[in-house]
């Protein structure tokens, strides 16, 4: 117990979620963690999206485990390898193909930022153009150029330099009944309107860090047609909604559009393991070989998982359910909105979702409560005002009752504790 205490002390500061729940997690399965006080916790976090099918997964565990045994490569750069290969197939069999895409795949380095800005590169590579047009509310990660692309840090981060970088509104931004898309054409494509034509737009279909803003399917269209009409690359960023967050494999399919580019991180290699992908269409792998390189792209070991998790995309079944539990949190957020007067408003789409409390620190009260009754859930939104759902895709009906069981009475609870403090 001394042990961990002192451990605790040595790590950095800048540690983030330790502090938003502050226990020493040592067991998890599926949607459970157990900490080191044996008390249980369900999960509505999801690694922040890394864990879609859930920790230790045993299809995937098993997979892993005998990838391990059998002394396969694990690190081998981006030199070839038999798992590397058998994913390649696999996604363009079991995802491409069927879905009429023909990207080609680059591995960048492992996190979710690095394939955002290996695609921001090659945008200004492809276009010799500069400009980025970002949304506001975005994020797309934490090295330099994703931040600067990332309205919802610029409070945080005032010191990234962003001169590249035109932030326009997204949908809903300017109110429910103005068109953005409108306003974003003239900005952009306009003579005289004071910006350059830039290389790309990058977007989240659903803002997720931003507090669960969804696109409606006509404006994703629209600016897909835009981007296409003035030589514009769209590259959507579909690192946390992607991988079946939505009830599709990629969360831009409901709008039926094909970006240019696509970027896919954090559930991809399904175990929680470091892998991202950058898609491209063909015509714009212009990349010289190495050319952006990184020592840890195309993990085998996250092939593995990612190569397996296929499997759970070979037929309906899989995006069925996720579409069914989606229709089932819908139902059960509406009628706490309807209950509860601290909630302003539910939105989301399939497995994601966010209620949107009147403040910050009501949405903060209520997920330090659900914390100490067992239930791990984040905040989001511009003043984290928002309780962002983000349960596994597998977790249980049993457990997503209980959890939003238990989210409507701490909601209740943080309500009357409010009243009694007025
Ligand atoms: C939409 C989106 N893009 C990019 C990132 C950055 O990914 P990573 O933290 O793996 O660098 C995140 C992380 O939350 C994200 O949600």
């Amino acid at each position: 117990m001394n042990k961990i205490k002192l451990n605790k002390t040595r790590e950095s500061n800048v540690s983030g979620y330790s502090k938003s729940f502050p226990t020493t997690f040592k067991y998890a399965k599926n949607d459970i963690l157990i900490d080191d006080k044996d008390k249980e916790y369900l999960d509505f976090f999801s690694g922040a999206g890394a864990l879609n099918y859930g920790h230790n997964n045993d299809i995937l565990k098993e997979a892993i485990v005998n990838f391990l045994k059998s002394d396969a490569p694990v690190h081998c750069l981006d030199m070839d390898s038999v798992i590397k290969l058998n994913f390649l197939n696999k996604i363009t069999e079991v995802i491409l193909k069927p879905r009429g895409f023909d990207y080609k795949i680059q591995f960048p380095s492992p996190s979710g930022t690095n394939a955002v800005e290996a695609a921001i590169k090659l945008a200004r590579k492809v276009t010799k153009r500069k400009k980025i047009v970002a949304f506001t509310h975005s994020f797309h990660g934490m090295t330099a150029t994703s931040l600067a692309i990332s309205g919802s840090q610029e409070m945080r981060h005032q010191d990234i330099p962003s001169q590249d970088i035109i932030f326009q509104p997204f949908d809903g931004f300017l109110g429910e009944n103005t068109n953005t898309i409108e306003y974003i054409s003239k900005m952009i494509a306009t003579n005289g309107s004071g910006n350059q034509l830039p290389a790309a737009i990058i977007l989240e279909t659903i803002q997720a860090e931003g507090g669960i803003k969804v696109a409606n399917e006509k404006w994703l269209q629209e600016l897909q047609h835009f981007a296409n009409e003035n030589g514009i690359l769209l590259i959507v960023d579909d690192i946390q909604v992607g991988c079946g967050r939505t009830g599709n494999f990629f969360s831009f399919e409901r709008a039926g559009i094909t970006p240019d580019i696509v970027l896919l991180s954090k559930s991809i290699s399904g175990f929680g393991l470091p892998l991202s992908l950058v898609l491209m269409k063909p015509e714009l792998d212009i990349w010289k070989p190495g050319e952006h390189n990184g020592t840890f792209r195309a993990n085998n070991l996250s092939l593995c998982g990612a190569t397996k998790a296929l499997d759970y995309w070979e037929d309906e079944t899989f995006s069925n359910n996720v579409k069914a539990k989606g229709e089932f949190i819908e139902k059960a957020l509406k009628k706490i909105h309807e209950n509860s007067e601290n909630v302003l408003d539910v939105r989301g789409l399939g497995m994601i979702w966010g209620i949107e409390f009147v403040s910050g620190e009501m949405a903060k009260k209520v997920s330090k409560t659900l914390f100490e009754q067992g239930m791990i859930i984040e905040t989001c939104g511009n003043m984290g005002q928002v309780i962002k759902l983000l349960p596994p895709l597998t977790i249980t009906k049993s457990n997503l009752t209980k959890g939003l069981e238990k989210l409507q009475s701490v909601i209740h609870q943080v309500r009357e504790e409010e009243i009694l403090t007025y």
